[in-house]
């Protein structure tokens, strides 16, 4: 009976060299998590033991631990998605290191080693796996900062790269040198309007690049001009646009004033027939949330022809002595118009600015020119006095004059 219970010597033997050889692992995963960088290059390491006297026939890596149709785990080499970026770099002794190239997130996967040897029962999937993460990197920064605000930008990756990551930064794809804060972070002090762009990072020693995150800089209006249009001469009856154009993040909002008073809003105030009572100073306003400001002040100079005009006569000096008649043309025009005097029905000009001696009697006007005009006045109607009569007149004053503080000096 006892005869019948013992197996044979050799098989008992081949069993326990089994049963001690499987409770061992025999593939040692190096690094059993690999945190990896899109479009890079992973080198997954490994190593494996197996009995003394075998021999290794096949030496391949899978990704799954489930054998397939043909009692075997399918070699990754032979897939299609991974022949041209797998490289075996082992041996068939104890390395079993492979290097996969340009990782995508579709790599990201649980990797198995497997040997077989030319004993049949002896063959081996390093159950453990190796675990392959890839990632991409996100900018992650505030859409917006107002000036002057520190802001801190950080560049995310899914899984912890190594320590020795070397963190690259740039703006509108140039590579940034300054200010590189904690590794993975950009610490932006005092912000400027030159810092806003598009921002994107990188690991030194990669291709990859992350999608640009926008950086927007607010700030209150700055450089605030008004412009007028048409930019020439402006002339009565003109239509004429000004606008106001202002630096500002967001976009102001304009408001106008005319001598101190609000005329309205928008970017732009349009003035059409336009008179001399606009001849005013114009400003305009630009605000937004982050502050407001005034616009210099722009002064329209409206030209027009002459108008309002007339003639007044100055009485000066003593009317008896005198054998003249002083006339005074005003008029109201730009530019000043120049004055020429006429006598009533006489074609030619008696003289010219803006008064005039008449020496004789008569009606006399005149008239203001200017490039944009003229107008005549209404005529004055003069009376000179002859030289003789006055003179006449003037002694006869002084006789009497004369016979007055004689009688005062008599009393
Ligand atoms: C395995 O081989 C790779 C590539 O040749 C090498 O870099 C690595 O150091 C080797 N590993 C061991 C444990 O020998
Ligand atoms: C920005 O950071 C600097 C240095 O850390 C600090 O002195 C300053 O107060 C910060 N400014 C703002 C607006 O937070
Ligand atoms: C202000 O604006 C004008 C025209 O838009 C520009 O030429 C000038 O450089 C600006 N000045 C500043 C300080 O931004
Ligand atoms: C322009 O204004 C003047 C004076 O204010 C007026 O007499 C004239 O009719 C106006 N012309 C037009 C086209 O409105
Ligand atoms: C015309 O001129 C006179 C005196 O200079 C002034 O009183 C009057 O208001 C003016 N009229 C107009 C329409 O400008
Ligand atoms: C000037 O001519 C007008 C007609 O053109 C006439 O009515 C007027 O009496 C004349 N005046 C003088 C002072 O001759």
């Amino acid at each position: 009976m006892s005869v019948r219970m013992a197996p044979p010597l050799p098989l008992i033997f081949l069993l326990v060299i089994h049963r001690a050889y499987s409770q061992k692992e025999h593939v040692n995963y190096i690094q059993p998590h690999i945190c990896a960088l899109k479009d890079s290059s992973v080198l997954m390491s490994c190593t494996y033991t197996y009995p003394t006297g075998l021999q290794i026939m096949k030496v391949f890596w899978t990704k799954t631990n489930v054998k397939n149709a043909k009692n075997e785990f399918p070699d990754l080499s032979k897939d299609p998605e991974y022949s041209q970026r797998l490289r075996y770099l082992g041996d068939k002794q104890q390395n079993c290191t492979i290097r996969l190239s340009h990782v995508t997130q579709k790599d990201s996967h649980k990797y198995y080693f497997r040997f077989t040897t030319d004993k049949d029962n002896v063959k081996w999937l390093g159950k453990q796996g190796l675990t392959l993460t890839v990632t991409d990197l996100q900018v992650e920064a505030p859409e917006r900062v107002t000036e002057g605000h520190n802001v801190s930008l950080t560049c995310k990756s899914s899984c912890t790269l190594t320590d020795r990551a070397t963190f690259i930064w740039y703006r509108n794809s140039q590579p940034l040198t300054e200010r590189r804060d904690r590794n993975n972070q950009l610490l932006l002090l005092s912000v400027r309007r030159e810092d806003a762009g598009r921002y994107s990072c990188a690991l030194h020693e990669h291709t990859y690049i992350s999608p640009a995150a926008h950086l927007s800089v607010m700030y209150p209006p700055k450089n605030i001009s008004v412009s007028i249009s048409p930019s020439g001469e402006i002339v009565e009856g003109d239509s004429v646009t000004l606008s106001c154009s202002s630096d500002s993040n967001p976009p102001a909002e304009n408001s106008w004033f005319k001598g101190g008073m609000f005329v309205g809003s928008g970017r732009i105030y349009s003035i059409s027939n336009i008179s001399s009572d606009h001849s005013e100073e114009y400003k305009c306003k630009s605000t937004n949330e982050h502050g407001e400001k005034y616009s210099d002040v722009v002064t329209l100079n409206i030209m027009y022809p002459p108008k309002n005009i007339s003639v007044s006569i100055i009485q000066s000096g003593q009317f008896w002595e005198g054998d003249s008649v002083t006339l005074s043309c005003s008029s109201d025009s730009n530019p000043p118009a120049e004055i020429s005097w006429f006598k009533e029905n006489q074609s030619s000009a008696v003289g010219s600015g803006q008064s005039f001696n008449a020496l004789q009697s008569g009606r006399f006007y005149c008239e203001a020119n200017n490039q944009h005009g003229s107008q005549r006045s209404d005529a004055v109607t003069v009376t000179v006095k002859g030289k003789s009569s006055l003179f006449t007149l003037s002694k006869v004053k002084q006789v009497n004059l004369f016979r007055c503080f004689t009688l005062l000096s008599l009393l």
